[in-house]
């Protein structure tokens, strides 16, 4: 085959993206921060109190890395506890704080994508009752308002909620995620309360801004049936409609109806002006009653895959077009908000890459409407209840030091960047594994 790029459209939007609790360090006000305090929470007994250190201002650097590597976007997320550390106070220096960062990403010819909530809240919300509390969806419409108010000369793309999937099964079902309850009938009742608290915010910006664009980050799993089984296949149904397909549903019509139950929540129609799509792997699933936990499933992936470092990703870079075509289906145009691979020694990440970002070339041509791609994720960071035992960054983080230090999936996602496309001769030279799926 001869040798040549695989190019995207015009205009694509080329970035990483980072959440507040995982990068910023030094924060008291979130329920992650007494989480991390609570004895055997996260793995090592690893804490976020300094983290990337953005909130003394190393997101400079790091944002002068990215523009330097080629990016052209950036999404962050801004803490709700700091910017209402108390029911009734808003804190204007950590406005001021935001503002500076947005800015930052302006002067550097960076687009900013805004995330709202991303896994995490003021320990006052937590106190009064976090997502179970009736009242949350309007709590967070004020915050939304404050913060959207603020920040709107500067960006004008926003994600409500990251991830509600992940947060509503972790923190209500798994329990790995504070407040650590584990109870099936709560997870999906926190569900429909995010679908009410993301209405509020979508109608809130677009009064606000309205030429704003609104959306959420889906956390996309392709579950497939492990076998042959009936029961096999059924696991997997309902799975991908309890994790996949119930929330951005009830965007599109105002329904939300994760399995047997059904909820008319009519201002949630029409509250999507993109879909957010965070793909990191597929799953297969096999009927398994004693699963625990409410759940009746067991996962595994498939035979003679490769696997991240931890064994939590596989990479299966098809998954990553599936997910587009699935997600075509809610009729507006989408955005890779998250894709990305847990490696400290950068072993797997530049095939994960270059394959990842093939397979969404592929099914882009076939017209499906992608708009950008935002790796996960710039730096090493706090991976939740994983500490850092996980590192997800192009660029390696030094705790002890604060040190960055460049891995060569960074240099390989800055030729892509800069080409605004996929060379064989980059390919070659940072991933050649990938060769073989490629350039054949
Ligand atoms: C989350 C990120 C997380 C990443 C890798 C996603 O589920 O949105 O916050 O760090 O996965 O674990």
């Amino acid at each position: 085959m001869p040798k040549g790029t695989y190019y995207f459209p015009e205009h694509f939007l080329w970035g990483t993206a980072t959440a507040a609790a995982q990068v910023e360090g030094r924060n008291q006000n979130s329920t992650w921060y007494a989480w991390e305090k609570e004895e055997g929470r996260i793995v090592n007994s690893d804490s976020a109190q300094v983290a990337c250190d953005w909130w003394s201002g190393r997101w400079r650097e790091d944002f002068d890395r990215a523009q330097a590597a080629n990016q052209n976007a950036h999404r962050l997320s801004i803490a709700w506890s700091r910017i209402q550390p108390e029911p009734d106070r808003w804190d204007e220096d950590a406005l001021d704080r935001y503002r500076e960062m947005l800015t930052g990403l302006v002067s550097r010819k960076m687009t900013p994508m805004v995330t709202l909530h991303h896994f995490s809240e003021p320990l006052w919300v937590a106190e009064m009752g976090g997502w179970e509390n009736e009242a949350i969806p309007d709590l967070f419409a004020a915050f939304v308002r404050k913060a959207v108010e603020a920040l709107m000369p500067y960006c004008n793309l926003w994600v409500t909620i990251n991830e509600p999937n992940v947060f509503a099964y972790g923190a209500y079902l798994e329990g790995n995620f504070p407040p650590g309850k584990q109870d099936l009938k709560t997870a999906v009742g926190v569900m429909a309360q995010m679908v009410r608290a993301h209405a509020r915010a979508y109608h809130t910006i677009h009064e606000l801004q309205p030429e704003s664009r609104v959306g959420i980050a889906l956390n996309v799993r392709g579950f497939k049936p492990a076998t042959w089984s009936p029961l096999d296949k059924l696991a997997a149904k309902i799975y991908s409609n309890l994790f996949n397909e119930a929330f951005p549903k009830a965007l599109k019509d105002g329904v939300y109806q994760p399995f047997l139950r059904k909820e008319q929540i009519p201002e949630a129609a029409g509250t999507q002006d993109f879909l957010g799509i965070n793909y990191y792997t597929n799953e297969l699933l096999r009927f398994n009653p004693f699963a625990g936990g409410g759940m009746f499933a067991t996962g595994s992936f498939p035979k003679n895959t490769a696997l991240s470092e931890s064994g939590d990703i596989a990479n299966i870079p098809m998954g990553l077009a599936e997910s587009v075509v699935w997600g075509n289906k809610f009729g507006v145009p989408m955005i890779i908000t998250e894709n990305g691979i847990d490696d400290s020694k950068d072993a797997i990440r530049p095939r994960y890459l270059a394959e990842h970002l093939h397979a969404l070339w592929k099914v882009m041509n076939g017209n499906y409407p992608v708009e950008g791609y935002f790796h996960w994720t710039l730096v090493d960071n706090f991976e939740w209840e994983r500490g850092w035992s996980q590192r997800f960054g192009l660029w390696e983080l030094d705790l002890e030091t604060q040190a960055r230090i460049k891995r060569p999936s960074a240099e390989l996602y800055a030729e892509i960047c800069r080409t605004n496309g996929i060379s064989a001769d980059a390919v070659e030279k940072y991933a050649p594994d990938a060769m073989p799926a490629l350039f054949p």
